[in-house]
């Protein structure tokens, strides 16, 4: 996977292009974000080299350009396309309803924005239980139609193994994950901490392991207790990633909308999770900014000189008048008129605005 292999026959992929500019332009701003340092792309010879070196592993979820692009520039080293976007993005009370196209197009949208992480989609369910060819199916499109690097799929017993070892297999790098599995939710009863009782800690560390013998090159440990996700991490020879799971593990998770705190609406505050730590209070200052745009609509206060740019000029705008009067829209004409008046006395008044 590796893109400047030290001894190898063939180049790899190449680095992926660099966004223009930092990303393309919006309708109302003419340059974007600078450009981030280059930084080589990040791949599993980088993780193990990372976790050989002792080195923490960062990870963050996007799901679409903008949120790719922050990640990417912050230097996290593995971005997660997760099935959380049913959720954080559709809307739905959990990960079930992501389909396997919609998951795509987010890999797809994510992918252009992100040149350095390495890019990891999750299966969503439905699209790997049935069979470990259902699996390859889902993860070569992942790869292929999406842009990702490597896949994530849930679960350690006897037929999510086989999945992972097929997967595998067939070319595709993948991540497990076991604890807490979100998309089997129907089974564990609910989003509840996992690994609480001797039986179930020990069933988390032999699932893992079993998930690091079928060719896994990490593993997420969701909602365990801190000496469990220690536990896991010294049995394993590959990186633990935790999410709610204490410090001792190899890595860290989080979920881009918890993060950053974008969530200001009181029932996405109950279902943040307890482990999430908010680093900024974006949902706010969304909240804050839209209400003063509508506060200026309103009131007439926005768009001001500074954004009303489109200008006719005087001769222009006699012709249109006069034109508009000769066809009988006297109002239009007299609409003009008025506006380039007022338009004038404030150029008059306070300069060009
Ligand atoms: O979908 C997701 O966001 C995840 C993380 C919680 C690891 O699977």
């Amino acid at each position: 996977m590796s893109i400047k292999p030290d001894a190898a026959v063939y180049g790899g992929p190449r680095a992926r292009d660099p966004p223009p500019n930092g990303g393309p332009s919006s309708s109302t701003s003419t340059s974007g974000p600078a450009s981030p340092p280059h930084r080589p792309r990040v791949t599993l010879r980088t993780l193990r080299a990372k976790y050989a070196a002792g080195e923490r592993i960062t990870m963050v979820t996007a799901y679409d350009y903008p949120s790719a692009t922050h990640v990417d520039a912050a230097g996290v080293d593995v971005l997660l396309v997760g099935d959380s976007a049913a959720m954080v993005v559709h809307g739905h009370d959990t990960t079930l309803p992501l389909t396997l196209d919609a998951a795509l197009l987010h890999c797809q949208a994510a992918s252009r924005g992100a040149r350095t992480p390495l890019l990891v989609g999750d299966l969503p369910f439905g699209s790997y239980e049935a069979s470990p060819a259902d699996a390859v199916r889902s993860a070569v499109r992942l790869l292929k139609e999406g842009g990702m690097d490597a896949v994530k799929l849930e679960g350690g017993g006897g037929a999510r193994v086989a999945a992972a070892a097929a997967v595998v297999g067939a070319g595709v790098a993948v991540m497990g994950h076991v604890g807490l599995m979100p998309q089997a939710i129907s089974v564990l009863g609910g989003f509840r901490p996992q690994g609480q009782s001797a039986a179930s800690a020990l069933k988390v560390v032999r699932e893992a392991r079993a998930l690091q013998d079928a060719g896994c090159f990490a593993c997420v440990l969701e909602c365990v207790p801190s000496p469990l996700a220690a536990a896991v991490t010294a049995a394993l020879s590959i990186p633990t990633i935790g999410i709610g799971a204490g410090p001792h593990t190899s890595g860290q998770v989080l979920v881009y909308h918890d993060l950053l705190g974008m969530m200001a609406h009181p029932h996405y505050r109950q279902v943040t999770p307890k482990f999430c730590k908010s680093y900024a209070g974006v949902g706010a200052a969304i909240q804050a900014a839209l209400g003063e745009y509508v506060d200026e609509v309103r009131s007439g206060a926005f768009p001001g000189p500074a954004h009303t740019p489109y200008r006719l000029d005087a001769p222009t705008a006699e012709a249109l008048a006069r034109e508009l009067r000769a066809g009988g829209e006297a109002a239009a004409a007299d609409a003009v008129e008025a506006v380039v008046a007022e338009q004038g006395l404030r150029a008059a008044g306070a300069g060009p605005g």
